[in-house]
């Protein structure tokens, strides 16, 4: 089956800044990705071009069927296909729950008000908020807002679900229970890329992991490469985020007949390195905080290749 996203060699620019650079990675149909790294690294920026609410400069993006750079692009058509959930709700504040989730199916759909009803229960309660669907935002937490908003998208039946940061807002009791619908959608076999500061939830939901860096795409691999980093950039910004207190979950979703492979892209090239190893126990290191450290990028530095078998690294 073809991929559900396809982003390839993708450039984006904000008047003088070069924000993507090169970006190219895949999102199977069924899967989660997780896209990682430090503030101002482009990962809202990737996750807004794949709902064309902003446009590329060059390269291609193929986004459940729609090509997003042909002109005959159907641009809602695609934000039926891909729900996009933001860190801030933006829930009416004068509608209940039920009725802000029944609104695009009432103005975009154009549902009878029995059938937006019941799909508005039904989302609901996917959300965990089937009793809730009377309250105003107003007399909901955070978290509930959130699940409320998440189920406003799944309303519409999406393909693909793009999350941004959707837990940064909130408390911790509050983010658990926001990720547990995430899971939920996950297992339900939703196709969903998340970005996201939560490692632990990263390890434990994402089939594979994108590490952002300076508008590349840097470091990617399943979600054990989390716990073996390849490069000194991911190395220091897990150093930066992962929570000591967060424990190292096991991947549910690596398969023994999918051997996953880790790549690594730097300014000069793309290596691929295929892991056969165990993921290792190291122990998780505090969140610190999320600035851009220039004086760790290095750039002109050769593409590596790091053999794990014989534990020898290659320079290409
Ligand atoms: N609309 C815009 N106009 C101009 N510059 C922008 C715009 N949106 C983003 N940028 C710039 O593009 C760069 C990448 O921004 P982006 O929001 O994608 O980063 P991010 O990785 O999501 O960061 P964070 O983790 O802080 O959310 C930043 O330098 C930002 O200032
Ligand atoms: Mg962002």
């Amino acid at each position: 089956m073809s991929p559900i996203v396809e982003v390839e060699a993708v450039c984006k620019r904000f008047g003088m800044a070069s924000v993507l650079e090169g970006v190219s990675f895949q999102v199977r149909a069924g899967s989660v990705v997780a896209i990682i790294g430090r503030s101002g690294s482009g990962k809202s920026t990737a996750l807004r071009c794949i709902n064309r609410l902003e446009t590329i400069d060059s390269g291609r993006m193929r986004v459940c069927g729609h090509d997003l750079r042909s002109p005959a692009l159907d641009v809602n058509r695609l934000h039926r296909d891909v729900g996009i959930v933001f860190q801030s709700y933006n829930l009416f504040p004068h509608l209940t729950a039920e009725e802000n989730v029944m609104l695009a199916p009432r103005l975009v759909l154009r549902l009878p008000r029995t059938e937006q009803r019941e799909l508005a229960a039904h989302v609901l309660s996917q959300v965990g908020l089937a009793d809730k669907a009377r309250s105003y935002p107003s007399q909901l937490s955070g978290g509930q807002q959130q699940r409320v908003a998440i189920a406003r998208s799944l309303a519409m039946t999406p393909k693909l679900m793009l999350f941004d940061e959707i837990t940064s807002a909130l408390d911790p009791e509050l983010t658990g229970e926001v990720l547990k619908v995430i899971e939920g959608l996950a297992r339900d076999g939703m196709s969903m890329i998340l970005v996201t500061h939560e490692m632990a939830f990263a390890r434990q939901v994402a089939d594979h992991v994108i590490f952002m860096h300076r508008g590349k795409v840097w470091e990617e691999g399943p979600a054990a490469m989390l716990d073996a980093p390849l490069t000194d950039e991911l190395r220091q910004f897990l150093g930066k985020t992962v929570s000591e207190a967060a424990p190292l979950l096991h991947h549910p979703k690596e398969t023994a007949d999918e051997p996953p492979f880790h790549t690594i892209e730097g300014r000069a090239g793309a290596c691929h390195h295929r892991r056969d190893d165990q993921r290792s126990r190291r122990p998780a290191r505090r969140r610190q905080g999320r600035e851009e450290d220039p004086h760790r990028h290095r750039p002109g530095r050769a593409p590596v290749r790091h053999d794990r078998r014989t534990d020898e690294t290659h320079r290409l």
